[in-house]
């Protein structure tokens, strides 16, 4: 039986969908399994569970720690590619999601339109993981806040400058400064400016400052990401040319507190949006944070399927 009982199915598409007070247990959970890990317990709740994992677009750490994630949990993960499954032969998602959720436990979907995962949410009898959509990507959230605790302590009352564009990662951390309740300032050219809805929703914690220098002072964390995002290949060229100063160095870092993070989701481009002398400092956490997608999507998937 892989419907969750009588329970109703919860689904992980936004940060929104976990209460502030379950987010910070679910990171702190995460910690607990890293450490876990490490001492070579093994914790396997999850035993004959099936992990359903679509990928619509590319990914190194998201497949990789969701497989190795609940392989560890003792639970199984099946890659279905669009190119080999049904759905990239136009099979409606509402029919892939009561057939394909019929037989596994759980999904993690990455693609393009944030509405195909409320979609498939919606025909889905197991919960589903968003992993990546052009609007959001919460799952990296998880992941950088984790980072954070472990290296800074809670991250409530800091302040968080984003440097770059307005997109699914900047959106993924507006939204978690509502729920983690810190000051995000954003530094984005004309014209990529973060879902205006999403920003408004954070109230005034979120503002946007147009110069990255001056939304940098004072910040305790500073993050970036790639310029153009999966699907945007053909702007690459132009954004090189719209972005060029929102590139985070070693500049813009000595405008934060002298303990200052830097976080970068991974893919990094080194001479675009970050330089190698910020991003490969020899105290860098960007390994870690990479490290904790697995440990906090653990955590993740252990509280979706408990039973
Ligand atoms: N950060 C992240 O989601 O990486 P991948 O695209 O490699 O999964
Ligand atoms: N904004 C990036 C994040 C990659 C993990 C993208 O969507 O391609």
């Amino acid at each position: 039986m892989t419907a969750q009982g009588t329970q109703p199915v919860r689904h992980f598409l936004s940060l929104l969908d976990l209460t502030p007070d379950e987010l910070r247990a679910l990171i702190r959970r995460a910690s607990e399994l890293k450490r876990s890990l490490r001492a070579g317990e093994i914790h396997e709740p999850l035993k004959n569970q099936t992990l359903g994992m679509i990928f619509e677009k590319s990914s190194t750490r998201t497949r990789i720690s969701f497989e190795a994630g609940i392989t560890q949990l003792g639970g199984h993960a099946l890659f279905l590619s669009s190119r080999d499954t049904q759905l990239g032969r136009g099979e409606p998602i509402e029919d892939s999601a009561r057939v394909i959720s019929r037989m596994v436990d759980c999904v993690m979907i990455r693609t393009f339109e944030h509405a195909k995962v409320e979609l498939f949410a919606a025909h889905s009898r197991v919960p589903v993981i968003n992993a990546l959509t052009d609007l959001l990507h919460p799952c990296q959230l998880l992941a950088d806040m984790q980072t954070y605790l472990e290296h800074r302590g809670d991250i409530a009352g800091k302040t968080v400058t984003w440097v770059g564009d307005g997109n699914n990662m900047c959106h993924s951390y507006i939204n978690a400064a509502r729920q983690f309740d810190f000051r995000l300032n954003i530094a984005c050219p004309v014209g990529h400016e973060p879902n205006a809805a999403i920003l408004q929703a954070a109230g005034d914690r979120c503002q946007v400052i147009r110069d990255p220098l001056d939304a940098a002072s004072g910040a305790d964390l500073v993050v970036t990401d790639v310029w153009a995002s999966m699907g945007q290949e053909e702007e690459q060229r132009q954004r090189a040319v719209t972005f060029a100063n929102y590139q985070v160095n070693d500049q813009l870092m000595a405008q934060a507190q002298p303990n200052a993070l830097f976080m970068h989701c991974l893919p990094a481009h080194r001479g675009e949006e970050v330089t190698a002398s910020v991003i490969d400092r020899p105290d860098s956490v960007v390994w870690d944070e990479a490290e904790n997608r697995m440990h906090s999507q653990k955590a993740l998937l252990e509280m979706l399927l408990r039973r």
